[in-house]
């Protein structure tokens, strides 16, 4: 069941809240409710989503995460903030990629998403949400999120944070499955994902909060707004060079550029001629 978005989140200027999904009343009946059983579900199931998720992916995602990352031209030296970290797949083979001279961060709400970060050897941890970071401006060359779009408040207060903590001329790299467009494949892909993946965790992992999380996971999904909105927010909050690349028409990737010069530090400069 749907209600209407949350409407507790902090106002941007424009007075525009968009929210990645309507507020899913299955599960919760207002933001406070989704902020408590989103987190509830992320520290029940850390433990288990490495599993899971090489199980659903046919163990494909570090190569594909690598590969998204090469493609992004991640290089050594940078500074990379991989924001709704988790386990810290992302945030692992990216301290490979920078080395010693670079800085990756891994910033995740879930403690117990940030402890499995840490036992796979991240190093830099930091509780937080991509709504409000606590890092000073343009501290980061790169920013990814893997797959936890979805569970941000509000898109464009989310975007504005990233603008605001990329360095100018910084790039952004959002993974996200997408909603397929064709019936069939919709329905193909809400089996998979709705029904066998929570009923294999039910029978492997023995978790009903994780089996309850992936059924979730699909929900967000199919109820997430379209990719053009995604890119019309990135736009909005002040990016350039924006793009979707979708493969299989599922599997999406949004990269974004911080401009060198914002418009807002031309039009001062402007008014200071
Ligand atoms: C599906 S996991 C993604 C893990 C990882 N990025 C990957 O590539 O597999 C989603 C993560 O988003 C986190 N999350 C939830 N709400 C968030 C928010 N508002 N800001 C940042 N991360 C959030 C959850 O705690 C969870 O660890």
């Amino acid at each position: 069941m749907l209600t209407a978005p949350p409407s507790n989140v902090s106002t941007p200027a424009t007075g525009v809240l968009l929210p990645p999904h309507p507020l899913l009343g299955d599960y919760y009946t207002d933001e406070a409710g989704r902020l408590a059983q989103v987190r509830r579900w992320f520290d029940a199931s850390a433990g288990n989503y490495d599993w899971v998720n090489t199980f659903m992916s046919f163990g494909s995602g570090v190569y594909y995460r690598t590969d998204a990352l090469r493609r992004l031209g991640l290089g050594p030296g940078e500074r990379l903030l991989d924001c709704g970290s988790g386990t810290g797949v992302i945030a692992a083979i990216a301290q490979g990629i920078v080395g010693a001279t670079g800085l990756v961060v891994a910033l995740d709400p879930s403690s117990g998403m940030l402890a499995q970060a840490r036992s796979r050897g991240v190093l830099n941890l930091v509780p937080g949400r991509a709504e409000r970071l606590p890092f000073a401006d343009a501290s980061f060359d790169r920013l990814t999120m893997g797959y936890a779009l979805r569970h941000v408040a509000d898109l464009g207060a989310t975007f504005r944070e990233y603008r605001r903590v990329l360095a100018p001329g910084g790039s952004l790299l959002l993974l996200e499955i997408t909603r397929p467009r064709s019936r069939f494949g919709c329905a193909a892909l809400r089996l998979y994902m709705r029904t066998l993946v929570p009923l294999v965790t039910r029978w492997f992992r023995h978790s009903r909060d994780t089996a309850a999380l992936m059924r979730y996971y699909w929900d967000t999904i199919e109820h997430c707004v379209p990719p053009e909105t995604i890119l019309a927010a990135l736009r909005a909050a002040g990016f350039e060079q924006v793009q979707r690349q979708a493969q299989l028409g599922v599997f999406s990737e949004y990269t974004a550029l911080r401009p060198q010069q914002d418009q807002t530090d031309k039009s001062l400069e402007m008014e200071q001629q």
